[in-house]
């Protein structure tokens, strides 16, 4: 399973990588404007940090200004996913895309048919969010697995990407049900590296180190 960390703070993304966790990076026009910094700027140096895909999303919601602004994000680094909000508008852009040979990610997927017209019109990467799904009394595993089994059943190349994760429980799950990507926050990817155990284990190890005759 890939791990990408859902962040614009190119400081925090710099962590996540050295430390191994990051296999590519989604960004979001949240995320962007926290960074208070241009957006063409942002990716570029994500792009210089990580090695693999990055997904920059669009601002327009017709096709038209949709492949405007994705042909100049795809243009700063082969690394660029176009992130297309999903919509009519936004499916013709992608498939339009798709024909160029850019990558999508279709963004703010909330149903399994969503998921399967984003797979029909051929997109890399499709996010269905669990986390928002959640917090409104949904459940958002279920809709992964449900696009999981769509891609299976036509044998939809498209990638499911788990996005809007929220906590481990979000992982674990993903990471059981086989799902190609996940989407995490740094300070969720942080705390995967710890349980209550290993802390009090490394302090007794620790603790009898000292004792060792030398
Ligand atoms: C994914 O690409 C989105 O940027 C992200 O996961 C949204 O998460 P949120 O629901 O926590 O804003």
């Amino acid at each position: 399973m890939n791990f990408y960390i859902d962040s614009a703070d190119i400081e925090e993304i710099k962590i996540a990588n050295e430390r191994g966790w990051v296999d590519g990076v989604t960004t979001n026009p949240t995320l962007v404007a926290k960074s208070g910094r241009p957006h063409h700027e942002v990716i570029k140096d994500i792009c210089s940090v990580v090695d693999g895909y990055v997904s920059a999303e669009v601002l327009s919601m017709d096709t038209d200004g949709m492949l405007k602004e994705g042909r100049e994000l795809a243009k700063i680094h082969d690394n660029v996913v176009v992130k297309i909000p999903m919509c009519e508008d936004g499916l013709v852009a992608v498939k339009k895309f798709a024909a160029e040979g850019i990558k999508t990610n279709v963004t703010l997927v909330f149903s399994p048919l969503q998921a399967l017209l984003v797979g029909k019109a051929g997109a890399t990467l499709c996010s269905p969010f669990v986390g928002r799904l959640d917090d409104i009394h949904h459940d958002g595993m279920e809709l992964i697995s449900q696009c999981m089994q769509i891609y299976e059943n036509y044998d939809i190349s498209t990638q499911v990407l788990v996005a809007s994760i929220r906590h481990p429980m979000h992982i674990l799950e993903s990471a059981l049900m086989g799902a190609d990507v996940v989407t995490v926050p740094f300070k969720v990817l942080k705390g995967l590296t710890k349980h209550p155990l290993t802390d009090k284990g490394i302090a007794q190890f620790l603790k009898d180190g000292e004792k060792i005759v030398q």
